[in-house]
């Protein structure tokens, strides 16, 4: 079989001298490489890869791609190492002729939908998709770089923190199919206002292949907005509105997912799906949108979705054994916005409990708007829990806002926090831990599934 990147490819896609190996994977950290790939030296937030291109080669990385060391065999050297990958994604994307693509952006819902596709699809034909949530500037070439020439459909999750960063990541993507899950407030400190992030959103359409679909929100109040930056493309809806293609008739939540009737093109469906909430509903509408809008088989690729799981840090259910007992935790550690919170305490409410706990941390990059979007999440986690914790300065406010028959304990910090919600709990309780990613509230989720408590995945 021909490897992933040959050494003729590699030159070909970068315009560097022959580098001498083949390579078969692409890695940007020597920590988690594989043995046989090319290892991109990148200079980013976390330092300089070059410094690491010694230990990659030791780990069995084919060779290296540099941009500086120069004295040293099997490397491919380049002007600039993000640019190189850049190149490698470009070059990866143009070859895999067979591969239809679908770019996945929005504020919320972006790598949920992603793996529903992946499940979805994945089923159908060879899918190839970003790991993680892979979707910013080293992310997307990354993830293209990495996609076999033979895919029959790709997935790429296209994100930004800041305005200008989709277009370029869509050119690259060359979609067949952009889909824009939603349009919320997060990251709104970056962008200024709402109206600002659905243009940044909407140009995903940038690079969108000629022929090829939009799917858009019915229900956003910026669909206007979103149509009109649509150009000419092909526009599929999806979401409740009468208008939607892919319309969501009813949602019957319970604690393991939702039994949803949808009408897809005229036709309706039955579809069972793994993950509790009206969200995850709503991301399955977007996803099976995107199906729709490749003229495949809606119904085949929909009974997938009955095995779709939420994933590690964005709804992952475990049942937990403690001391004298059980509890289930809701681990949504790996981000937050209001829209999410909301979304996850209404997950929480579906959970037979004795209590239902929450555990929150602030949701960051909200600019001015902290303040407002912190105490907007108030009333839904008054209805939703019986008891709340909290840490962080942005949830301060909110803590003191609570009645005093659900306020907890409010912290600094997470660590700090981490072992005040283990003496806490008690069995029968259903915990959910919330917050943004730099609020680290995985050290609260850690310090729940230490031992002596044991894990079980739920499903
Ligand atoms: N449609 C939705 N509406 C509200 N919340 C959602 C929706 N979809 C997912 N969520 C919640 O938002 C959080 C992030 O989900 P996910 O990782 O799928 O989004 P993302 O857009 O990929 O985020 P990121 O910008 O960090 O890549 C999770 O807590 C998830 O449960
Ligand atoms: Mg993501």
């Amino acid at each position: 079989m021909t490897p992933l990147w040959t050494s003729a490819d590699l030159a070909a896609a970068t315009g560097a001298p022959l580098p001498g190996f083949d390579a078969t994977g692409v890695s940007i950290d020597s920590r988690t490489l594989a043995p046989g790939d090319l290892f991109v030296a990148l200079i980013g937030e976390n330092g300089d890869g070059h410094a690491h291109v010694g230990a990659a080669l030791a780990r069995g990385a084919a060779g290296a791609m540099v941009h500086r060391d120069a004295s040293r065999d099997r490397l491919l050297r380049v002007a600039d190492t993000l640019g190189g990958l850049q190149a490698l994604g470009r070059f990866a994307r143009a070859r895999a002729t067979a591969a239809r693509v679908i770019a996945v952006t929005g504020s919320v819902g972006k790598t949920t939908t992603k793996e529903m596709l992946r499940t979805m699809l994945g089923a159908l034909a060879p899918t190839h998709a970003a790991a993680a949530s892979y979707n910013n500037q080293w992310g997307v070439p990354l993830t293209l770089a990495r996609m076999p020439r033979e895919a029959s459909f790709a997935i790429i999750e296209i994100g930004m923190n800041h305005a200008g960063e989709i277009a370029p990541l869509s050119r690259l993507a060359a979609p067949h199919v952009a889909v824009i899950t939603a349009i919320e407030r997060a990251h709104i400190g970056h962008l200024g206002s709402i109206e600002a992030i659905a243009d940044e959103k909407a140009a995903v359409v940038t690079g969108l292949l000629p022929g090829g679909t939009v799917v858009l929100p019915a229900d956003s109040p910026l669909l206007g907005r979103l149509r009109a930056r649509a150009g000419t493309a092909r526009v599929v809806l999806f979401g409740t509105d009468a208008a939607a293609d892919v319309r969501l008739l009813e949602c019957t939540a319970d604690a393991d997912g939702s039994a949803i009737a949808a009408r897809i093109g005229g036709e309706d469906v039955r579809i069972r799906l793994g993950a509790p909430g009206t969200h995850m509903a709503m991301n399955a509408m977007a996803a099976l949108a995107c199906v729709h809008a490749l003229g495949l088989d809606v119904r085949r690729a929909a009974t997938a979705l009955a095995g779709f799981a939420p994933m590690r840090g964005r709804g992952a259910r475990q049942r937990l054994a403690i001391a004298g007992g059980e509890i289930l935790l809701l681990d949504e550690s790996y981000n937050a916005s209001a829209a999410s919170v909301r979304a996850a305490l209404q997950v929480l409410a579906l959970q037979p409990a004795a209590r239902r706990v929450a555990v929150l941390g602030d949701m960051l990059e909200l600019g001015d708007e902290a303040e407002r979007e912190h105490s907007a999440i108030a009333s839904s986690v008054v209805s939703a829990a019986d008891m709340v914790f909290t840490c962080g300065p942005l949830m301060r406010g909110l803590h003191d806002s609570l009645p005093d028959r659900i306020r907890g304990v409010h912290a600094d910090d997470s660590a700090t926090l981490a072992p005040i919600v283990v003496a806490a709990l008690r069995p029968g309780d259903a915990v959910l831990v919330k917050g943004s990613l730099g609020s680290r509230m995985i050290r609260v989720v850690q310090a729940l599934t230490a031992p002596p408590n044991a894990v079980e995945q739920v499903r």
